[in-house]
């Protein structure tokens, strides 16, 4: 297979476990350009990308416009805080008014669940989700799934934990789909007031307990507490959320699970979910989970880019 089987890329949820080989195969490839003296490649001349940005970033957005700029695209960058959206400009004709400027690919993040869904049926162009809402985060689950299997090879039959704040984080809802499609087991853990109700019933084994669920595990996503989405309190304070359900290399020790791969999406609240010894461990990939994002990213806007036509 050498294309993929959507325009977009909207969610996990809606790509083959065939899309996601491809990706990580092409992902392969350039990731042996970025080792290269001259990183550059000219796949995406004449291709133009906007990178729409209506929530913060960091990892996400720098590794996006620094994808298009290895593949030679054409890159625009808008912010919501210092748009017209601030002058009551809805979605559609904000992306519109963007599109009319001959862009062939957008990249969208945005705080509402399900926004890049609505986008994809109202524009004429390749939509690529950076983050929607509580939703989905595909490219953060690819990079994740590939570099695990980076470290372990196949993951069909691995054991993988997801931890803390499932109920508001798409990169958790991501990464169970990526990693089921991979054939990995995935386990959800965390205050039962931060699992969503009916979790079980996307196959996810649920713990209450850390120690249980390390205990099962061979690799451990650590997730941060998302304070921001959270309109009511879900646990007592911080002090007490970080004795129940954070990391450290004591607690490994005491369970004697010190080889269990350590992964974070960032951004990391360290001395919260993750103390810095875990953080800046020795089975610590959080910069290797970085580091892919690249390459993943590109592979997905060279995909998704042979299927629109370049603007002339
Ligand atoms: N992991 C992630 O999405 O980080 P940013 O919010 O900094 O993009």
């Amino acid at each position: 297979m050498t294309k993929l089987s959507t325009k977009h890329l909207l969610g996990i949820k809606q790509i083959t476990k065939e899309d996601i080989e491809l990706i990580f195969r092409t992902a392969d490839n350039f990731k042996d350009v970025l080792n290269r003296p001259i990183k550059k490649v000219p796949s995406l001349r004449d291709v133009t990308i906007a990178n729409v940005f209506f929530e913060n970033s960091t990892r996400t957005k720098l590794s996006f416009e620094l994808a298009e700029k290895r593949l030679s695209a054409d890159v625009v960058n808008f912010s919501a805080s210092s748009s017209s959206v601030k002058k009551g400009e809805t979605l559609a004709d904000t992306v519109n008014n963007i599109l009319a400027m001959k862009v062939d690919v957008v990249v969208m993040r945005h705080p509402n669940p399900g926004a890049c869904m609505f986008l994809a049926n109202h524009v004429d162009c390749s939509i690529i989700n950076a983050g929607d809402g509580a939703h989905e985060h595909p490219t953060q689950a690819l990079l994740d799934a590939f570099s695990l299997r980076e470290k372990l090879g196949d993951l069909t039959g691995r054991k993988i934990l997801i931890v803390g704040d499932i109920l508001h984080s798409r990169v958790a809802l991501s990464n169970i789909f990526c990693l089921q499609k991979l054939g990995a087991e995935v386990a959800v853990c965390g205050p039962s007031t931060l699992l969503p109700k009916h979790i079980e019933s996307l196959g996810v084994k649920v713990f209450l307990d850390f120690r249980k669920a390390l205990q099962w595990c061979e690799v451990v996503n650590m997730l941060r507490i998302q304070l921001e989405r959270q309109e009511i309190q879900y646990f007592p304070s911080l002090r007490e959320y970080t004795m129940q359900y954070g990391l450290s290399n004591a607690l490994l020790a005491e369970l004697g699970k010190t080889d269990i791969i350590i992964m974070h999406p960032g951004p990391i609240n360290r001395g919260v979910e993750i103390t810095s010894d875990i953080a800046d461990g020795k089975n610590s990939i959080i910069l290797n989970q970085v580091e892919n994002g690249v390459a993943i990213r590109m592979a997905v806007l060279y995909l998704l880019s042979g299927q629109v036509k370049p603007t002339s």
